[in-house]
């Protein structure tokens, strides 16, 4: 149940017998736990559309409102409404919340859905910043999953264009000096660079790069089998990258950039017969009043170059067509990087202008900031090169190895191995995942590390606390069987946190900020840590004890669920 919404929808029915029948869209349930209440802030808006004083307004809907889930229900302030829950309401619903699945998260009516996200480029090597769209791609995915909806993953990998010229040439180069290409690729990066080195230093080699673009495009059997041989070796570092990083993408959900060549002639000839294609300087292009440049000039989504070729925009086109008219997709949701808003949002327009976006479907970019050093500035190696993903990764279990170690050294080895990874992953991850997604954010080792503050390392921590009470007292937890009690305070503000996690997951697919999601937990962590304070779990009444441990179970469970919602995992022990 999502509390926030029961609630709104008490109020608005008092507020339509209140006589003011077209006010209730203005209702808004602030929530504000530090009071446990919830705050109606809508019917100072509402009482100025209907001409009414606030405060005799809001008296008119406490009046009018029957509900027994209210111990109190007060006028606050100008015309505010504080609705206090009851314990018993508390208690009840959270012997409930253990009747039901997923923790009170109710299902939608599933929509499809494609996420676009990852989508690194083939031609080389995942860097740090591709932490950003995989990571919040990822949470979203799992977290609309949850609320039922069918997802579809799209991996949108970079896998055409000019940059596989050099990479082609090189190979066969290598090739027929009798070089092992399987073991040169090993390190994609390398091979990268010294690619483009020959492209820069060599104007032959350059030369014949170029001709090599032209025979991959024209599907050249040579060519096409090193180019695949490459994509092969690139896609299986990705999925490397993936499974270390815990994220659920796997090869299944690469739909990849060359899988819409055949679409391409198609897409302009539709464009084409729609009279959307203006011809600027021999390129096909589409122009849209809504984007002129500093000049006040038009700007051209370009969909076929002079030379006959495709741009990004083409195959990006053909991408959405797909997933409209074929996916038949609801929503598509594209975890961008902000420097690509314009890209997409021409893409868009045009896709709307061609009809391939229904006035249905919401197709909607979700742009995130940059990761940045500790000294503001972009994160690139010493030389100005991008910083291996899987290098970053490898250094976070390593790290979260030696914290371990000094933790807890009684736990062997291999123990503290799998531990390093759930925590070293889960402290990268959170890191991305609890910042605003739009603003750049500064990545610091010592502070995603840390057993305090907003970490992973803390939640996963306070996991291992609640199970090691049921460690401790030798129960498990799924043969407890009682009520939940409410009567202290604080079993009072844990309990309504608890109950608050379905209107969270809510929240946070409203509009894919998965912060709010990491606030809730760190909240909900540091309430139970008060109440595991306050209020003694095994020394208590029988019947307290139980409810108690009924509490620090589903505690732990909503941690781990939200956990996993944000791809992260954790462990009984640390
Ligand atoms: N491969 C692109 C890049 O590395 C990102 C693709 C994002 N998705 C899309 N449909 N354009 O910049």
């Amino acid at each position: 149940m999502n509390l926030k919404l029961f609630i709104d929808q008490a109020i608005c029915s008092a507020l339509t017998q209140a006589g003011a029948a077209e006010a209730p869209a203005v209702i808004k349930n602030s929530q504000r736990p530090e009071f446990g209440h919830y705050q109606a802030n809508g019917v100072m808006g509402a009482a100025k559309r209907l001409g009414l004083n606030p405060r005799v307004l809001a008296g008119t809907i406490i009046e009018a409102l029957d509900f027994p889930a209210a111990a109190k229900v007060e006028i606050a302030g100008p015309g505010f409404i504080n609705i206090h829950l009851s314990a018993e309401f508390i208690a009840a619903s959270l012997t409930e919340l253990r009747q039901y699945s997923q923790l009170g998260v109710q299902s939608r009516v599933a929509e499809t859905i494609v996420i676009d996200y990852s989508a690194p480029n083939l031609a080389k090597e995942m860097h740090i910043g591709h932490l950003r769209s995989t990571s919040i791609g990822d949470a979203a995915a799992r977290s609309l999953e949850f609320q039922g909806h069918h997802v579809i993953r799209a991996n949108h990998v970079g896998d055409w264009g000019a940059q596989f010229g050099s990479l082609l040439a090189y190979m066969d180069q290598l090739d027929t000096s009798g070089v092992a290409l399987g073991s040169e690729l090993k390190d994609l990066e390398r091979f990268y660079m010294a690619a483009s080195r020959l492209f820069k230093s060599d104007p032959e080699f350059a030369h014949r790069a170029r001709e090599y673009v032209v025979r991959l495009q024209s599907g050249n059997p040579r060519c096409r089998a090193l180019w695949q041989l490459f994509i092969t070796e690139s896609v299986k570092h990705c999925q490397a990258v993936y499974d270390k990083l815990n994220i659920s993408l796997t090869p299944a959900d690469i739909k990849a950039e060359s899988d819409y060549n055949a679409d391409l002639p198609v897409v302009v000839d539709e464009l084409t017969s729609q009279g959307l294609i203006t011809v600027s300087n021999g390129a096909k292009c589409v122009f849209l009043d809504e984007f002129t440049g500093k000049d006040g000039n038009p700007l051209p989504a370009m969909v076929q170059k002079s030379d006959g070729g495709y741009p990004y925009m083409a195959s990006d086109i053909a991408a959405v067509r797909y997933r409209s008219q074929t996916l038949k997709t609801d929503r598509a949701l594209y975890f961008v990087d902000a420097r690509q808003r314009l890209h997409l949002s021409q893409l868009f327009s045009v896709a709307k202008q061609a009809g391939y976006i229904t006035d249905t479907q919401d197709f909607r970019h979700l742009p995130f900031g940059v990761i940045l050093k500790e000294d503001g500035k972009p994160f690139k190696t010493r030389d100005g090169a991008d910083v291996k993903l899987i290098e970053v990764i490898d250094e976070a279990i390593a790290r979260a190895f030696e914290l371990v170690s000094t933790k807890n050294p009684e736990l062997d080895a291999e123990q503290r191995h799998e531990i390093a990874r759930v925590v070293g992953v889960g402290a990268i991850k959170y890191a991305e995942l609890s910042k605003n997604r739009l603003t750049d954010y500064v990545f610091d080792w010592d502070t995603m590390l840390s057993f305090e503050g907003n970490t992973a390392p803390y939640l996963q921590y306070a996991y291992t606390r609640i199970r090691s009470v049921f460690r401790r007292a030798d129960i498990d937890p799924s043969t407890l069987s009682g009520d939940i009690l409410i009567q202290e305070p604080l079993e009072m503000q844990l309990g309504l946190k608890l109950l608050q996690f379905s209107e969270t997951v809510d929240a946070v697919t409203e509009d894919y900020q998965a912060n709010i999601l990491c606030n809730y937990l760190f909240e909900l962590a540091g309430l139970f840590m008060s109440f595991y304070e306050a209020c003694p779990i095994l020394k208590a009444a029988p019947e307290v004890t139980t409810s108690r441990l009924l509490i620090a179970d589903l505690t732990a469970q909503v941690i781990q669920q939200g956990l996993d919602l944000l791809g992260i995992d954790t462990v009984e022990q640390m």
